[in-house]
Parts: C-alpha cells; sequence; structure tokens
C-alpha cells in the first residue's frame, strides 16, 4: 500500500488483510527497487492534486518492474499523469458520494463485478485521457474515465473506493487484483502469527529483561500476555500506577487480570497521593495533562530505580499497534491538540535508545483483539471501550470563575470551557445548551456552533432540578469529593448501558462532570457516547428513550448533581473528551 495520504489508506491495507494477504503501508515516494520483490501494488487515494507543486508523487519505475499495480482514487490519476499519453482534467465541482458505475470492458479486475452498481466516488480532478494502450473499462455519468486498464503491463486505476462498504462489490474487485491479478495466496492470519511474535519478542530482548506499565487496556494487555509466552515470568515484570483518577473497580479488575497472569511479576503502585497533590487548584486542561504525564515518568523512574527484577538490564514494553507506527497526518494532528501522557520525554529517550520491545507493531486493533482470544484472554477484557491514560482527570471539568449561564438565540451558554478542534487548531470555548433533547437536534448541532463564535460544543439538557437560566459555575478544581460524584455517576452509566447492550453499539461513552450547577446541587454530568473508527473523527450517537430516562433518573439523585446534558457534537468541531 503506498500511502498517497488518503483517509482511507489503512481501511485498504486492512481490506486487504481480511482477504487473507498480508499488506504494508509505504509513504508513496518509496523507491521502485524497494518494490521489486512485492506481489502487488497499490497506490492509495490522496486529497491532493497531481498539478500542486509538492503534492504527494510515485516513483515512475514502479510501473514498469512487472509487479502489478492497482492506482485507487488519486492513485488512478497519478498513473494517468505519469504513463505517456495519460492526461488528469482539473474538476471544478468534484463528484462526492454514490454513482452508477457502469462496466463498459470486462477486464480481470472486473471479472464477476455487475455490469452496473453503486460505487462510491470522493474526487475534484479526474482522469481526461487514458496512458496510451490503456482501455477505458468503466465510466459513470459524471466521470467518463472511471476506470483503466492494461492488462498485459497488469496496471490498473479505479476513480471509485473499493475499499467502503458503500461501494457494492468492492471487495471482489480486491480480490481480483490480490488473488487472480498478483497471484497473491491466502496465507496472512494474525493469529498464524504469533509464534514469530514471540521468535521476534527473543531476538529483540537479546537476553534483556521487559518492563511494562499495564493500564488494562486492550493493546498493552495483549502485549505483555506475549513477551510473558515468550521469556517467561522471571524477565518480565509490570507495574500498574493507581493514580486516583481510575474509574469504580478499575485498579480491583486490572490487579485481577494481572495478577492471575503474571503472578508476583505484577505489582500495583499507589500514587493516589502525588497525582492528587500536583492537580490541586489546577484549572486548564493542558497543564493538567502536563502534571499527569510528568508525574507517570516521576512514578516510572521510581520503581525503575528500585526495580531489583530487572538488574538494571532491561528494555520498555509497549503496546504500540500498526496505525500508531507509522507517521499519518491525523496522528500527527492529534498530538497539536492534546498531549497525551505516554508521549513524554523521557520514554522518547528510551525509544531513541533502542531500548523499546513493541510486539503489536504490526498488527491493526482487530488483529490485536484476534490474537488475544487465539491466547485465551477473555472477551471481558479485549472487548473494552479505550480510556484515557490521564483518566477521570480530563472529565471533571474545573473553573476558576463564578458565571451565570447566558440567554442566546437558541438557549444558554454554559460557562464552562471545553477542547475542539476547529479547521485543524486546538479552540478552547464554551457550550452551548439547548433547553430540551430530540433527536433531531443531533442532525443541527454543527450548524448552531457555527453561529456562534464563542461556543464549540452543543449539549441538550435532558433534565435538571432548575431552569437553565439558574445555572452557574462554581469555584472548582479535581478533589476527591467531586472525583467521587463523577466516578459514582460514571459506573451507574456504565452498568446501565452495558445491561442494556448499549455499551456494545458505540465506540466509547465518556461521563463528564461540569462544575455548572446550584448552590448545594453545585455539579452536572453530561453524557457524551460517540461511534468512531479510530478515535480521530467520532459521530454522537443517541440512545433509546427508555435507556435515558432511567439513567437520567438515577443520575439525578447522586448527592450534588443538578442536571443532566447529552453532547450532540461531533469531532470535529468537538473533541470526544471534554479536555
Ligand atoms: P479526543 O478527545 O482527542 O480523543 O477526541 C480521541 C481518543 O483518544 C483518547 N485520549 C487519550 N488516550 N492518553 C490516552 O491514552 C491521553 O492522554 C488521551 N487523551 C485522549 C480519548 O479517550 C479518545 O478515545
Amino acid at each position: 500500500m503506498l500511502d498517497a495520504g488518503g483517509q482511507y489508506c489503512h481501511l485498504i491495507a486492512r481490506r486487504v488483510r481480511e482477504l487473507g494477504v498480508y499488506a504494508e503501508v509505504q509513504p508513496s515516494e518509496v523507491a521502485a527497487e524497494k518494490l521489486e520483490d512485492r506481489r502487488g501494488i497499490i497506490i492509495s487515494g490522496g486529497p491532493a492534486s497531481v498539478y500542486e507543486p509538492g503534492s504527494p508523487t510515485v516513483d515512475p519505475a514502479i510501473f514498469s518492474l512487472g509487479v502489478p499495480v492497482l492506482g485507487i482514487c488519486y492513485g488512478m490519476q497519478l498513473m494517468a499523469h505519469q504513463i505517456e499519453g495519460g492526461k488528469v482534467t482539473k474538476g471544478v465541482k468534484g463528484e462526492y458520494g454514490l454513482a452508477n458505475l457502469q462496466v463498459t470492458e470486462r477486464d480481470r479486475l472486473f471479472d464477476g463485478f455487475q455490469s452496473i452498481s453503486e460505487v462510491w466516488m470522493s474526487h475534484r480532478d479526474r482522469v481526461g485521457q487514458a496512458p496510451d494502450d490503456f482501455l477505458v473499462t468503466a465510466t459513470t455519468d459524471t466521470c467518463p474515465i472511471a476506470a483503466i486498464a492494461n492488462d498485459w503491463r497488469k496496471l490498473y486505476g479505479i476513480q471509485f473506493h473499493p475499499e467502503v462498504v458503500h461501494t457494492q462489490g468492492g471487495k471482489i474487485i480486491l480480490g481480483n487484483f490480490v488473488f487472480t491479478i498478483a497471484g497473491c495466496e491466502k496465507d496472512w492470519e494474525p493469529t498464524r502469527q504469533i509464534e514469530e511474535i514471540e521468535d521476534e519478542i527473543r531476538r529483540t530482548a537479546r537476553g534483556r529483561n521487559v518492563f511494562f506499565f499495564a493500564s488494562g487496556g486492550v493493546d498493552s494487555t495483549v502485549a505483555f500476555s506475549l513477551c510473558l509466552r515468550a521469556l517467561g515470568k522471571d524477565r518480565v515484570h509490570a507495574a500498574y500506577v493507581d493514580t486516583g483518577l481510575m474509574r469504580e473497580g478499575e485498579t480491583q479488575f486490572v490487579r485481577e487480570v494481572f495478577t492471575k497472569m503474571a503472578g508476583d511479576s505484577f505489582e500495583v503502585v499507589d500514587a493516589k497521593s502525588e497525582f492528587m497533590s500536583q492537580l490541586a487548584g489546577v484549572v486548564e486542561p493542558e497543564a493538567k495533562r502536563k502534571i499527569i504525564g510528568e508525574e507517570f515518568v516521576a512514578v516510572q523512574e521510581r520503581v525503575l530505580e528500585t526495580g531489583h527484577f530487572l538488574n538494571g538490564n532491561w528494555v520498555l514494553g509497549q503496546g504500540t499497534i500498526y496505525p500508531d507506527t507509522i507517521e499519518s497526518g491525523g496522528t500527527a494532528k492529534a498530538e497539536v491538540i492534546k498531549t497525551h501522557h505516554n508521549r513524554v520525554e523521557g520514554i522518547q529517550k528510551l525509544i531513541d535508545s533502542g531500548r523499546l520491545i513493541e510486539p503489536l507493531a504490526q498488527l491493526y486493533k482487530d488483529e490485536v483483539r484476534q490474537v488475544g482470544r487465539a491466547i485465551g484472554l477473555s472477551d471481558e477484557l479485549l472487548d473494552r471501550h479505550p480510556f484515557p491514560g490521564p483518566g477521570l482527570a480530563i472529565r471533571c471539568l474545573c473553573t476558576a470563575k463564578v458565571e451565570h449561564s447566558r440567554k442566546v438565540e437558541g438557549g444558554y451558554v454554559l460557562p464552562v470551557l471545553s477542547v475542539g478542534v476547529q479547521g485543524d487548531s486546538r479552540t478552547y470555548r464554551a457550550t452551548l445548551a439547548l433547553e430540551s433533547y430530540s433527536e433531531e437536534a443531533f442532525a443541527t448541532a454543527t450548524e448552531s456552533i457555527n453561529q456562534l463564535s464563542d461556543v464549540n460544543r452543543v449539549v441538550a439538557l435532558v433534565a435538571g432540578v432548575a431552569p437553565l437560566a439558574d445555572l452557574q459555575s462554581h469555584l472548582s478544581s479535581i478533589d476527591e469529593v467531586r472525583l467521587d460524584r463523577l466516578r459514582t455517576c460514571d459506573a451507574i452509566v456504565r452498568r446501565m448501558s452495558v445491561y442494556s447492550g448499549f455499551e456494545e453499539r458505540i465506540w466509547q461513552f465518556p461521563v463528564v462532570l461540569l462544575p455548572c450547577g446550584i448552590p448545594g446541587k453545585p455539579d452536572s454530568i453530561v453524557l457524551r457516547p460517540i461511534d468512531s473508527v479510530d478515535g480521530m473523527t467520532a459521530r454522537a450517537v443517541p440512545m433509546p428513550e427508555a435507556l435515558l430516562k432511567d439513567l437520567t433518573a438515577q443520575l439525578l439523585k447522586v448527592n450534588g448533581i443538578a442536571a443532566v446534558f447529552y453532547d450532540l457534537t461531533n469531532k470535529p468541531p468537538a473533541t470526544i473528551e471534554w479536555e
């Protein structure tokens, strides 16, 4: 897979792997000689135009290697641009969404594909003239050259996206390319790699021991488990830091799972008081995140200094997975919006000096789960939602100001700030609260944000003990009382959403505490269930009415809670977490 900057590049690689064929992502500019021994090359789509200076390109020699090439979207345009006789036409209007594709020449790529079918298009430029000796093999109303082929040279281009589910028969096309044209065999199965991964762990460790920070998350647990299998309990050690910012029952859960798995090779480090005292009085989200990151490093250093078990001769084990190992535009961007706790200097130093083992670096998330299942880890562990390293701290909002909510057209502006991502940059703005909740309101949330310059998020009041006009913020930071309040509410939400089956239908469900209420009931709760593929973008999702009603009734009984809100905002313009 040559990555020309397309948001779908990883999806294509995953689809190929789903067919049972190993695929790897490389930057599009990789030299042709490095691709000589590949069975097939796919060039992904991308947002650029081949005419823009500095836009992604490929080494033109890849088209003469004799290795089959499939160009998808921008990849097809690159092909037409670089092979003699081909031309790309600059688009004005573009074509986005479903289109009817008509196959006009049945080549090996379209074998078994319907003559007319719906495909997903997303492009502005298009191929205006096929290269010499290429046939035009498919067409749509707005895109006369929707596919090109030179069967003899094994070069193929398609303007539509076979990797998305909206393209009928997309899998047939990818299957024809990898099996019939490229001659690959169905021999990739992540669980078959387990032995190889274990060999690799032994090779990388080279006699050194491995140290892990356990979080209870899927990736780090599977990675740890593989190291245990490869090296044995004597050479692997895990520490779980109890920051005091965990969800209800979490520490207990991790303790049980890891003790069962690793026995004495696992320890819980109690650092509650350190984290709490560092966070006291802190309001700004980035300040909180940095304090937490630094504090993790401090605890790490302490554990490692006293870690006689490692004989000073150790490497750090991490659960990094494939999409994290490749620099993608999206990941690089996310870093600027929020500072993640595991990207701090101390860890970087270990990485730079080669003291790192990442057994899952070649796998996608779903493959990690398959491996986890194959080595006997429980579904309860493997199907968990992601949970951020800084824990409840970034869901417990704080403020240094006492302010009233403010009436605006369409609702009230709540006097609390949260983080958003608008036009590629971080925003830190107030929240618009609608006076009532309805499923229709999801559709207009982004529109309302575009109309108000000081707002990056929209919530709807589900129920409360006072009207929105009476809500005000109170001086607040992270303290035991508020953390307990949030932990209690989070546990109620989790229990009821698991029980009702809602939990399985969503990707993540943050529960957030706002310092906004009335005297005696100073805080409010926000429900933020979202759907996502990788956390880079997300959609706010409604929940069944009955569940919402039950949940709200329970939450309003919790001491200190004045109102329950529902977050209606997608990412972008808001982020998944409020801070
Ligand atoms: P945002 O809020 O940026 O979150 O839309 C995207 C995903 O990342 C998770 N997240 C974190 N995970 N350390 C982590 O391990 C962090 O510091 C962190 N911050 C956010 C978040 O829960 C969501 O799944």
